[in-house]
């Protein structure tokens, strides 16, 4: 067994990551403590890392492709890690998710199209629906006594009223931390086979689930929606290497297949990195073992987290996550205002979280920190949190 390191602090300054390298950019401190982008401070998997260090020992870095042996190692981590058999054909390699994500929608909808969201949701949502200039339909989550629940009716009412087209899944759930159980997931299901909606399911946290929860892919639950449903899924979130720029989005329907593939190739997008290949390939036939144990040190993270709070700060309250890296934090309890408690999180704390107004306007009294890092830059962050709260 393999003995990995997840608690020494790697300083990333200098290394063009968005996270601490573009702060001043945008307006902070240099020095701010950075919990906001979702990307782990850990380097990836030593497995991983062997893999690109021959690639560049190799030297020649030309155009790239593999087909049989990639599909098969990510095609296997699905069958063992979820029981899932997707094939070979379904698979179209993207640059990223959310390009998939804006790839799906030019090639699904039309201009004035509408495309429902579930609020609060990863704000790129919103991006690519709106700057695609689709029409975005919210059916807000509903928060009960800090669990996040379906309002099927509300699901149901708003597709009717605006004639939606396509709908965008994000499960398990970036920011709330929800894993789908099998009966929502097919009462979802079955409102968008009622009302022909097409489905695109985001995956990308689906590793992260927690030992009580299951995730469950969403044509596992709605077998006989797969000629509607777009799964997307990718090695980045859970081995760390989303700056390498691949995603794999598996589609079993031929038409809505060629339609996606078309819009990817129509942009001129026909060849992927080859760094991203080797890693993606190595991460999912050698990584699980990484894996697992970095998602436990991170579930130890969330121990440290509920435990600081219940201490030292029981006015903010954590969303119990199911699954995710994220935590979800409720500062109602502070009795501040959306520009005050940026205030306090910012200038105060010296912390950059992702405000929750940014994942909706009914969360401007909650804050997303990233748990996927050394412990010791948590302690710091909630240290910090303390000392401007409690003075
Ligand atoms: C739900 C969700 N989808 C997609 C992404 C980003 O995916 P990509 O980097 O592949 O575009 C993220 C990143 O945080 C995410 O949370």
């Amino acid at each position: 067994m393999t003995v990995y390191d997840f608690d020494t602090v790697v300083d990333r300054r200098g290394t063009n990551c968005i996270k601490y390298d573009q702060a001043e950019q945008r307006g902070y401190r240099k020095d701010i403590l950075p919990l906001w982008i979702a990307d782990m401070d850990f380097p990836t998997a030593p497995e991983i890392l062997d893999k690109l260090h021959n690639v560049v020992k190799h030297g020649i870095f030309g155009y790239s492709q593999s087909l049989d042996d990639y599909y098969e190692a990510a095609a296997n981590w699905f069958r063992t890690n979820f029981g899932w058999h997707p094939e070979k054909n379904w698979l179209v390699k993207t640059p990223g998710v959310v390009f998939a994500l804006a790839m799906a929608i030019k090639a699904y909808t039309s201009a004035g199209d509408s495309v429902l969201i579930q609020t609060p949701v990863y704000y790129p949502f919103y991006e690519v629906i709106q700057n695609n200039s689709r029409k975005l339909v919210e059916n807000p989550l509903v928060n009960i006594n800090g669990h996040y629940e379906i309002d099927f009716e509300d699901f149901e009412k708003k597709i009717i009223e605006n004639d939606v087209k396509l709908f965008i899944l994000c499960s398990p759930h970036n920011p709330v931390g929800r894993v789908w159980k099998v009966e929502e997931l097919q009462r979802l299901g079955e409102i968008c086979k009622r009302h022909d909606v097409i489905i695109i399911s985001d995956e990308i946290h689906c590793d992260f689930v927690f030992p009580e929860y299951r995730h469950t892919i969403f044509t596992q639950a709605c077998p006989e929606l797969a000629d509607r449903t777009i799964i997307c899924t990718a090695a980045s979130k859970t081995f760390n290497l989303a700056g390498l720029q691949i995603s794999n989005i598996w589609i079993a329907d031929r038409s809505l297949r060629h339609r996606l593939k078309r819009e990817v190739v129509n942009c001129g997008y026909t060849e992927f990195s080859i760094m991203g290949i080797a890693a993606t390939q190595e991460a999912y036939l050698h990584g699980q073992e990484w894996h697992e144990k970095s998602w436990e040190y991170i579930r130890g993270n969330f121990d440290f987290l509920r435990g600081f709070l219940s201490e030292k700060l029981p006015q903010i309250r954590l969303i119990e996550p199911e699954g995710t890296y994220f935590a979800w934090l409720d500062f109602s309890g502070l009795k501040l205002d959306r520009k005050q408690l940026n205030e306090l999180i910012v200038q105060k704390a010296g912390l950059w979280l992702d405000s929750g107004h940014i994942f909706g306007t009914a969360s401007e009294q909650y804050q997303r920190i990233v748990m996927a890092s050394p412990r010791a830059l948590i302690e710091q962050a909630l240290d910090k949190l303390e000392k401007a709260i409690n003075g």
